[in-house]
């Protein structure tokens, strides 16, 4: 058996047969817990994403507490800006800002084409120093932003509620816009295929910001340039969160192995909806991370509900359907994740 087949989160991603349901959690390591916080008391959000050691430590204290068949490395999809040109600030009180914002052609045109493996090397070193922890039926994941939600970031220059920037660009200068997600799909594979060679053993590309688009517009920018950079990630699986919105207008997507299904959705209705686009994918999701608050019977009642649906998937892969948000109690995972346990003995007693 090489390591991949003893990896049950590959196997479900690939569609393979798993005697054990895969589960992590989106924002697994982060402000929820303790031990987080004691870190973050002692440097910033950015110095601890840019200390491999440090990364490393944070990717894996939810290892060290749950039984988790993944660590996510720990950074943010909106570091690779940060080597064309932008300033990253986290101001208390403010989501992200990116400045200078990019607002023209001309800007999309002075963007720096830096050598994103070589400055961003510090994420793959914190890869490589994160698998030393895991265990060999753990998968290591490395993620990147979709280019739209990038680029979203990068001309907004902070978080919006009606994206006016990003529509001006994509209305008023297509052109522009479209370089500016070129260029992203460029350093994307680059940044991705860099984590891969430090031991990424799978991708997840977070379109958070797309949900915004009309229909049309999803599917005349989104999926194509999705398309394009998945189909060049061959070695490993890749999973695509495409936003709230817009699981009904994936016709045609290529290169992606797993969608990630937003908590909102019917999970039924999604994989009847990939299959309907002829999409041979498997899911990921998509408990609201909310119930995790409540009580044990009811976070057993809805996880299992979560179970049976994804039967009916090539794949599932158990997660929540978006990041787990600071005031979540560490217990509601562990109720979570026993649940899950329990699901596979008794599914497995049956394949036997
Ligand atoms: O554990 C993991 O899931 C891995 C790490 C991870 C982070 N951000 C760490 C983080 C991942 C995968 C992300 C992705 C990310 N970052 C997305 C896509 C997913 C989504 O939530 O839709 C987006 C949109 C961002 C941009 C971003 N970074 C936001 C909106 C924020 C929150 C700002 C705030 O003050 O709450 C961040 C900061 C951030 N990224 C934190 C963490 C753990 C909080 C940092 C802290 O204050 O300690």
């Amino acid at each position: 058996m090489n390591s991949s087949q003893e990896k049950s989160l590959i196997q479900a991603a690939y569609g393979h047969t798993t005697s054990r349901t895969p589960i992590w959690f989106l924002r697994q390591a982060g402000r929820y817990l303790p031990e987080y916080q004691e870190i973050r008391a002692q440097m910033s959000f950015l110095e601890l994403c840019r200390d491999p050691q440090k990364a490393a430590e944070v990717t894996l204290q939810p290892l060290l507490r749950f039984d988790l068949d993944a660590a996510i490395i720990f950074s943010d999809i909106l570091i690779p800006p940060t080597v064309m040109g932008q300033d990253l600030t986290f101001d208390k009180g403010h989501g992200p800002r990116l400045a200078p914002p990019i607002r023209s052609a001309e800007d999309v045109k002075n963007l720096k084409i830096g050598d994103i493996p070589e400055e961003l090397s510090y994420v793959g070193q914190a890869i490589k120093e994160t698998k030393k922890g895991l265990k060999p039926h753990q998968t290591m994941i490395g993620f990147a932003g979709a280019p739209f939600t990038v680029a979203s970031y990068m001309i907004e220059g902070a978080g919006s509620k009606n994206y006016t920037h990003v529509k001006e660009m994509m209305f008023g200068q297509p052109k522009a816009f479209s370089q500016l997600l070129d260029q992203l799909v460029a350093t994307t594979i680059e940044y991705l295929e860099m984590q891969i060679s430090f031991g990424a053993e799978t991708v997840m590309l977070f379109d958070s910001w797309a949900g915004n688009l009309s229909d049309a517009d999803y599917r005349q920018w989104i999926v194509p340039t999705i398309s394009k950079l998945a189909k060049q990630i061959t070695s490993v699986p890749v999973i695509y969160y495409p936003g709230q919105h817009h699981i009904d207008a994936l016709e045609g997507l290529e290169g992606v192995d797993v969608v990630a299904i937003d908590w909102r959705y019917n999970l039924p209705n999604a994989v009847e909806t990939l299959k309907n686009q002829k999409l041979d994918v498997s899911i990921q999701g998509n408990l609201d991370p909310q119930v995790l608050m409540a009580s044990e019977s009811v976070i057993q009642e809805k996880v299992r509900a979560i179970l049976q649906q994804g039967e009916n998937a090539r794949g599932h892969i158990f997660n929540v359907g978006h990041g787990l948000l600071p005031h979540i109690p560490p217990q509601g995972l562990k109720t979570a994740i026993a649940e899950i346990r329990k699901w596979d003995q008794e599914k497995y007693k049956q394949l036997k």
